[in-house]
């Protein structure tokens, strides 16, 4: 049996995880730095690196203790190395490699978004490929035809905004504070989603694409009036309880009707779902009554593999068995053109 050390350090949380080559968790470990950007209401990409870097070793330390292992144990090295901000994926990058020459052991880079997916077939406990792919985050909304473990074929993204951005836009623009998506979801659970008709773009289009910031601009006009570009947020009360509901309605809506729409394309029988925004537990529920309506098995893993976590890095068990190992030269990648 071989163990793996994994590390992620992409955005705003500094994770690490031990799995062993079946894939099975032993641990996973995140450490969140929501509280050092809430207040700049966004992450600040050098106050991420710098606190990956002060953060990145107890992590690991905490990982290694939690799995019950030592780092003499570990037989391979797994880091996401693309996409992420520049500076916060080159404190992990950096940190795998020393790992990986100092133990002597193969180095693996592991895409980020891909990993999003792999996080489904930890929850599965079995093989779930060839399936859609549906990944929801803060910097991607994409749909994939996965016929395979290492096979992720783009068929669908977003023209604009992704929709986890929305939702920390809109969020902002309602005045919930950061991080956005889970503030967002909270205020909506008081409000009616019909009370606004805010826009469901490319719903009807045969094209798998996604676009929110119609969606985005509509919310700005709701609060603000057309002429008021720059409104002030809306009070707590039903007026804004209702926005948020009504945004939150049509981000789920487009997502499950395109997710369906592939569904019916590709003619997969599985549908993946991944991300921080597949912690939203409206979207996940309608998409299990579609996928039921469809008679399609839905794998969608619990809250925690959903957010950022180094446990998704196991798709580096698929690089393994084939043999599919980085140099000393692995680069971290901060965007990867994910246009078809
Ligand atoms: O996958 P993730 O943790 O990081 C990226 O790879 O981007 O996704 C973060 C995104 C953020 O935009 C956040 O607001 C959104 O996921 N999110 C949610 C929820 N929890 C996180 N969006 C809607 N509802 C939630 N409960
Ligand atoms: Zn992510």
């Amino acid at each position: 049996m071989t163990l793996f050390l994994a590390i992620e350090t992409s955005c705003d949380e500094t994770a690490a995880a031990v799995f062993t080559d079946e894939p099975r968790v032993l641990s996973s470990v995140v450490a969140s730095q929501t509280d050092l950007h809430a207040r700049f209401g966004g992450v600040v990409p050098e106050v991420a690196a710098r606190a990956h870097l002060q953060r990145l070793l107890p992590v690991v330390d905490d990982a290694l203790r939690q799995a019950n292992v030592t780092l003499a144990d570990i037989g391979c090295v797994a880091v996401h190395h693309t996409p992420g901000l520049v500076g916060a994926l080159l404190v992990g990058v950096t940190a795998a490699k020393m790992f990986s020459l100092a133990l002597g052991v193969p180095l693996i880079g592991v895409n980020h978004v891909h990993g999003h997916l792999y996080a489904c077939r930890l929850a599965a406990g079995h093989d779930i490929f060839p399936c859609v792919g549906l990944v929801v985050s803060g910097g991607h909304t994409l749909l994939f035809d996965c016929p395979s473990a290492l096979t992720f074929r783009v068929v669908g993204s977003t023209l604009d905004d992704a929709a986890g951005e929305a939702f920390d836009k809109v969020a902002a623009l309602l005045g919930l504070g950061f991080p956005g998506g889970p503030a967002l979801e909270r205020e909506a659970a008081s409000g009616n989603p019909k009370a606004f008709k805010f826009p469901r773009s490319m719903i009807h289009d045969e094209r798998l694409d996604f676009s929110f910031s119609g969606l985005k601009t509509a919310v700005l006009y709701s609060v603000g009036g057309q002429n008021n570009a720059r409104p002030a947020a809306p009070p707590p009360g039903p007026f804004r309880a209702d926005i948020a509901a009504g945004f939150q309605q049509a981000v789920v809506e487009v997502l499950v009707s395109k997710a369906r729409q592939a569904l019916r394309e590709l003619g997969h029988e599985r549908l993946a779902v991944g991300g921080g925004v597949a912690a939203n537990r409206p979207f996940r529920e309608a998409l299990g009554r579609m996928c039921e309506a469809q008679g399609v098995e839905l794998i969608i893993p619990p809250m925690s593999l959903c957010t950022d976590n180094a446990a998704m890095a196991a798709m580096a068990v698929e690089s393994y068995r084939l043999g599919r190992f980085a140099g000393l030269d692995l680069d971290a990648m901060p965007s990867l053109e994910y246009r078809q």
